[in-house]
């Protein structure tokens, strides 16, 4: 009996990771490093609002809401979207984020002054008419690794030997 709840609740979890897999990326963070890449270049203002799509674990949802933002990351796999909800009750910042058990796909964005994404390039001429038809303008956008076709960036951070970081505003 035992064995089969634990089977039961492994296969669920094993869904919701295959399923956020198959809608934009599995779960793999943003390295330690790279979260200060992000802040610098986010130049996050006090109050800013800052969305993760795809949070994972929350590491850089909290990096924000420390840096002062109103953040919110959306995430749909039960196992980060578990840690990324102890980690922000854990931080000193975690008054100013909120982790929602969301699809992004199903979020208004029209508010965000900070989009980040590290997801599947697959996606990203979805996510470009999204963007394009959501975003207020002055809007950043901040891709980890891959660039969005079609769009000029503000800046790219492609450090040797580091994972690139493109930057954009709409
Ligand atoms: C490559 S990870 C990036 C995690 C985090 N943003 C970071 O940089 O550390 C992508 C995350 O997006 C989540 N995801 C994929 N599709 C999603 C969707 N439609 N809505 C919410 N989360 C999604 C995955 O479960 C995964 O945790």
């Amino acid at each position: 009996m035992l064995f089969s709840i634990f089977l039961f609740v492994f296969l669920f979890l094993a869904a919701t990771a295959v399923y956020a897999g198959w809608r934009a990326a599995p779960w793999a963070p943003t390295f330690k490093d790279d979260k200060e890449r992000f802040l610098r270049l986010a130049c996050i203002k006090p109050g800013q609002k800052v969305y993760d799509l795809g949070c994972g674990d929350g590491r850089l949802v909290a990096a924000a809401g420390k840096a002062g933002a109103i953040a919110v990351g959306f995430e749909i796999s039960l196992v980060p979207y578990f840690f990324a909800k102890w980690r922000i009750a854990n931080s000193p910042a975690g008054k100013n984020c909120r982790i929602k058990f969301k699809d992004f796909w199903k979020a208004d964005l029209s508010d965000a002054d900070v989009v980040y994404f590290f997801l599947m390039p697959k996606i990203f001429a979805k996510m470009k008419a999204k963007m394009e038809k959501e975003l207020k303008p002055g809007a950043k956008v901040i891709i980890y690794t891959w660039p969005m076709d079609g769009w000029e960036p503000l800046a790219e951070d492609c450090p040797k030997g580091k994972t690139p970081i493109y930057v954009y505003r709409r």
